[in-house]
C-alpha cells in the first residue's frame, strides 16, 4: 500500500462497486473493498491482486465490524458509499420491514461508515466522500423505501459537506439512473423495456458511467466541490419531454 492514496468501496463485489474499483485501482489507488458477499470479495482479489485490493466481508449495518475496520486504518483519501438494495412494492402492499432494511442499508449504513471517516479525514485535514444516490430520490412509483433512503443520502450530504469544509474534506452525491448491472437485471423484462423508453437517451447506462464520474469527485481537482449531486442518467432527472 505505502504512499498509494487509499480508497475505501462498499459493495464492491459486483454492478457500480466493481466498477468504481476497477477504475480507482486504474487511477493507481489501493482500494479496500468491502462487501457482505465474501465469494464475490475473494473473486476481486484473484482478478486485482493482493497489491492493489483487499477485502473486507463486513455489512454496512454493522456498526462494531465498521468501527473495527477503521481502528486499523491510519488515513483514507477517499470513501465511497455504493452499497445499496431495493425492495419494492406500492405502499399498500410493503411490508415494514422492507421500509426498514432498506432504510438501514442505504441510509444508515452510509452514515455510520461517513461518521467514521469524518473522524479520520478531519484529523488527516483532506478527504473525499462519494456517497452512491440514485435518481430515484426524486420519486418513483414501488419504491417509497428506496427514494426515501435516497433522499436521505442526498441531505446527509450536503449536511455533512458543511460540517466538513473547512477541514479540506469534500462531499459529494452522485445519482444513477438505469444502469445494467446484477440489481437491473432482476427486473422483468417488460417493465425493463419500459424504462429503457422512459430515458431521453433510450439506453442504459454502464457500471463505468458511473465509476468514471466517482473517479472525478474523488481526485484532488475538485477541491471546490462539495455537497453536489450529479446525475449520470441519460438526462433523466430533466424531467417529461418527448
Ligand atoms: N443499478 C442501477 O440502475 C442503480 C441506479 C441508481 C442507483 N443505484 C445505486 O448504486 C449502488 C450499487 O447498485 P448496483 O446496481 O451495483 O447493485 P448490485 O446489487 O449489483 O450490487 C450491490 C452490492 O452491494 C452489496 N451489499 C448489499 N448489501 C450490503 C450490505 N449490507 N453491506 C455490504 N455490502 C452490501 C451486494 O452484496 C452487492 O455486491 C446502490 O447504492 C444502488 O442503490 C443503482
Amino acid at each position: 500500500m505505502n504512499n498509494r492514496r487509499i480508497a475505501l468501496v462498499t459493495g464492491a463485489a459486483k454492478g457500480i462497486g466493481r466498477a468504481i474499483v476497477e477504475r480507482l485501482i486504474r487511477e493507481d489507488y489501493f482500494v479496500v473493498a468491502l462487501d457482505i458477499n465474501a465469494a464475490g470479495g475473494e473473486e476481486l482479489v484473484a482478478a486485482f491482486g493482493g497489491e492493489n485490493l483487499s477485502f473486507e466481508a463486513v455489512d454496512v449495518c454493522n456498526e462494531s465490524e465498521i468501527s473495527a475496520l477503521f481502528s486499523k486504518m491510519e488515513r483514507l483519501e477517499v470513501l465511497v458509499n455504493n452499497a445499496g438494495i431495493i425492495r419494492d412494492n406500492m405502499i399498500w402492499n410493503m411490508p415494514a420491514e422492507d421500509f426498514d432494511v432498506v432504510i438501514n442499508i442505504n441510509l444508515k449504513g452510509p452514515w455510520l461508515l461517513c461518521k467514521e471517516a469524518a473522524v479520520l479525514m478531519k484529523r488527516q485535514n483532506s478527504g473525499r466522500i462519494v456517497n452512491i444516490a440514485s435518481r430515484a430520490w426524486l420519486g418513483n412509483r414501488g419504491q417509497t423505501n428506496y427514494s426515501a433512503s435516497k433522499a436521505g443520502v442526498v441531505g446527509m450530504t450536503r449536511a455533512l459537506a458543511l460540517e466538513l469544509g473547512k477541514y479540506n474534506v469534500c462531499v459529494n452525491a452522485v445519482a444513477p439512473g438505469l444502469i445494467d448491472t446484477p440489481l437491473t437485471q432482476n427486473l422483468e423484462p417488460a417493465v425493463l423495456q419500459k424504462l429503457i423508453e422512459a430515458q431521453p437517451t433510450r439506453t442504459m447506462g454502464k457500471p463505468e458511467d458511473v465509476a468514471n464520474v466517482v473517479a472525478f469527485l474523488a481526485s484532488p481537482e475538485t477541491r471546490f466541490i462539495t455537497g453536489q449531486t450529479i446525475y449520470v442518467d441519460g438526462g433523466k432527472s430533466i424531467g417529461a419531454g418527448w
